[in-house]
Order: structure tokens, then C-alpha cells, then sequence
């Protein structure tokens, strides 16, 4: 397959049902977990920077999940090289990567509803923590610019933050971009609406619920957060985690809802909704 060039669209199939079984296989026992190593080997040239589950699998920023690979995600980057091509192509057409898409519009959604409920003189902030290259919230402006939505994007990468102010350039009069540690984090202001997607399915349930907890303090009266997190239905996941080295806490909206109830979270406050595909949760929490 990798002399070939990767799966054709025809092969896609049975290309991610081969993954499933290895993955099943090494989670069952029938295969060593040794055999990564040597899988991912196989990939040669194909697990370089020069396609996108090579940048997954190289992680030039240093983590899983970085801006330059969303926005690859975004813009539907596909290699011109041929031989790259039917990989990127393969990459592209994952639920995971769908879900991804599917949520930067839940956050432009969201982002509509609160500039139609919103008081015509009054002016709303919004946190948008782990912010990444804001190209959902460049979207949101580009589309309806409000001048009294005020955004503030936090994120610990300081590439992120450069990138993100450099995509939002002409919108800075709504726009304050903090470069610092999420969970260090201390706001001078309180937010109507506290958006986080990309950060709590790598955290623990304990720092889960210690960041949620943490949060929610930000929020004005009648404020909302919601909190974005993959869900155990991705159908990417072996083919992520086998070839990408990408690991995620995947949680049910089952666990979702109880992490926040034990965090002290009212229930009547809490709903869980998901991108079109399903993949992508959101644990959404009301101040009331
Ligand atoms: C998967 S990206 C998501 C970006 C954006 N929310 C989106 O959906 O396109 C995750 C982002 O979280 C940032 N990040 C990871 N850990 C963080 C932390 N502890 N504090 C702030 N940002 C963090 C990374 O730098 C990266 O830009």
C-alpha cells in the first residue's frame, strides 16, 4: 500500500477495517504492542512532515492537535505531491477530521444565537480558551461583525497566538489575545459565554473537573460554558492513535454530565449537544 502510494478513494474501507483489527488485535493481546513501532516504520515517507498524519505523527509544535494541523483541517489541505496525495486525501475524509469542521460552526452557532439575544446597546464577552488560529471566531466576523462581541482568545502557544492575530488582522478592536496556560489562567473581567474546544479531551478527570470548576467561576450571571470533548464513537480513533500517535480521553455524554454533577454543577443547568456527525460533544453549563 505505501509503495502504492496510500488508499485510493475505492480503498478507504478496508484500509480503516485493517486498522480496526490490528488495533483490536494488539488491544486483545493477539498482537504485541511492539508491533507499532514497526507498523508506523512501514509508513516511510508517508509519515513525514510531508503529509498530514505525518505532521500529526511528528508534532513540529511539540503536542498533539496544533493549530497548523487544524487549519489544514479547515482549509481541506491535500498535497499536490502525488505522492502524498491519496494519504492526505485518506486523512481528510475521517469522521474525526469531519467532527473538527463540524465544530468550529457549533462555535459560530453559538456565536449567533448570543448576538441575536443580546440587548441591541449592550456589549458581551466571550472567552474562547485554547483558541488556536481563531478561524472559527476570523468566520463568525467575517460573516456578522458585531463590534460589541468582545473576544478574548487564550491559547499557551505563542505560534498559535501569532498565527491567530495574524488571520484576525482588522477585527482588533473586538479581539484581546492572552498567551497564557489555560489552567493558570485568571481573568480581570466575567464572560457571557466561555467556549473551550480541543483541551479538555487530553485532561484527566481530575484536571477535567478542576478546569470546569474553575471556569464556570468566569461567568457572568446567565452566562454559559460549554465545553467541547470527542466522544467514544469516533471512528477514527484507531487510525489516529496507530499511525498519528494522537491520543484522546474520549467521554460518552453519560460521563460528561457526571463529571460535571460531581464537580457541583446543577443538573437542571447541564445539556450535552454534538456536532452533525455525533463525534464531537459539548457540554454546555448554565450560570443561572
Ligand atoms: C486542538 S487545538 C484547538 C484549537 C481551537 N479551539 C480549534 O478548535 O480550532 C488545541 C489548542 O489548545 C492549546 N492548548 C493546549 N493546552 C493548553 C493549555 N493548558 N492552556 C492554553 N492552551 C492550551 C494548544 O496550544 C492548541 O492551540
Amino acid at each position: 500500500l505505501v509503495e502504492r502510494g496510500g488508499p485510493g478513494p475505492a480503498e478507504h474501507e478496508w484500509f480503516s477495517q485493517w486498522l480496526h483489527e490490528v488495533a483490536d488485535d494488539i488491544r486483545t493481546g493477539l498482537m504485541p504492542a511492539n508491533v507499532v513501532p514497526a507498523l508506523r516504520a512501514a509508513f516511510g515517507e508517508a509519515l513525514s512532515a510531508d503529509t498530514l498524519q505525518g505532521l500529526s505523527f511528528i508534532k513540529p509544535h511539540g503536542y498533539a492537535g496544533d493549530y497548523e494541523i487544524l487549519e489544514k483541517i479547515y482549509l481541506r489541505h491535500v498535497s499536490a505531491d502525488p505522492r502524498y496525495r491519496n494519504w492526505d486525501q485518506f486523512f481528510q475524509k475521517q469522521g474525526a477530521v469531519e467532527a473538527v469542521r463540524n465544530r468550529k460552526q457549533y462555535f459560530i452557532e453559538l456565536l449567533k444565537d448570543l448576538q441575536d439575544a443580546r440587548q441591541a446597546d449592550a456589549n458581551v464577552g466571550v472567552l474562547d480558551v485554547a483558541c488556536g488560529s481563531c478561524r472559527d471566531v476570523l468566520e463568525f466576523l467575517g460573516d456578522r461583525n458585531d463590534e460589541r462581541i468582545k473576544f478574548d482568545c487564550l491559547d499557551c502557544d505563542a505560534g498559535a497566538i501569532a498565527h491567530a492575530r495574524r488571520l484576525c488582522r482588522g477585527f482588533e478592536r473586538q479581539l484581546s489575545f492572552i498567551r497564557a496556560n489555560a489552567l493558570r489562567f485568571r481573568p480581570t473581567r466575567r464572560y457571557r459565554l466561555i467556549w473551550c474546544a480541543g483541551l479538555f479531551d487530553y485532561l484527566d478527570d481530575a484536571k477535567f473537573a478542576w478546569l470546569l470548576t474553575r471556569l464556570f467561576g468566569f461567568l457572568e450571571d446567565g452566562g454559559e460554558l460549554v465545553i467541547g470533548n470527542f466522544s467514544n464513537r469516533n471512528p477514527s480513533r484507531d487510525y489516529m492513535e496507530l499511525v498519528g500517535d494522537w491520543y484522546l480521553r474520549h467521554r460518552d455524554a453519560g460521563e460528561l454530565v457526571r463529571l460535571a454533577t460531581a464537580a457541583g454543577m446543577t443538573p437542571d443547568n447541564i445539556r450535552v449537544g454534538q456536532e452533525a456527525c455525533g463525534i464531537n460533544l459539548f457540554l454546555h453549563i448554565k450560570q443561572s
